[in-house]
């Protein structure tokens, strides 16, 4: 019984398979022409289609916060983020970080912060730990100060 179904199954997904491939072919042309491709990096980036950063960490900001740009972001950015995202590493060196993505000044961290939440901090909702993607990689403490530090509005 499931078993003919199965095959019944795999065999219309056999079918379906070149008639759906067809279609998106189609599909695909008539988009390109709509100008319907996403506007990734467009302007401050809030809604880009790419789907790789994760939750957002849910981190809050405690009244008694005292943390800094001074004190931990611009340590704790140089640590694990600058390897890859920083305006003075080119070519490989970047391991493919995105050339917009650098981690230098606090203003730049500033307009990237909610991905860079998403990405590796850690708060009441979710620990992130996409980035950095190899070691020395932040522990989890740090990494929910990052959240805090960010759900504070990244104090200089
Ligand atoms: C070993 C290199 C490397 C290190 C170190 C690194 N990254 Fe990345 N990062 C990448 C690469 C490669 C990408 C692009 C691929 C991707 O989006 O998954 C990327 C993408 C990103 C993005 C963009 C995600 C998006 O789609 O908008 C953010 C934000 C980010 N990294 C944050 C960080 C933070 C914060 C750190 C430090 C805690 C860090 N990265 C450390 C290599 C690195």
């Amino acid at each position: 019984m499931t078993r003919s179904l199965a095959v019944v199954f795999a065999c219309c997904a056999a079918l379906a398979m070149p008639v759906m491939f067809l279609v998106s072919c189609s599909d695909d042309d008539g988009d390109e022409h709509a100008g319907g491709h996403d506007d990734d990096h467009g302007d401050g980036g809030d809604d880009h289609d790419k789907q790789d950063v994760g939750p957002p960490s849910g981190a809050k900001c405690p009244t008694n916060s005292t943390l800094t740009y001074g004190n931990f972001g611009e340590a704790f950015c140089k640590d694990y983020c600058l390897r890859c995202h920083s305006e003075n590493v080119k070519g490989a060196q970047r391991m493919n970080a995105p050339p917009d993505h650098n981690f230098d000044t606090l203003a730049e961290i500033d307009l990237l912060s909610r991905h860079i939440d998403q990405m590796a901090a850690a708060g009441d909702s979710h620990v992130n730990e996409t980035m950095p993607l190899s070691i020395p990689k932040p522990s989890l403490d740090e990494r929910k100060k990052l959240g805090e530090w960010i759900a504070c509005g990244l104090k200089e």
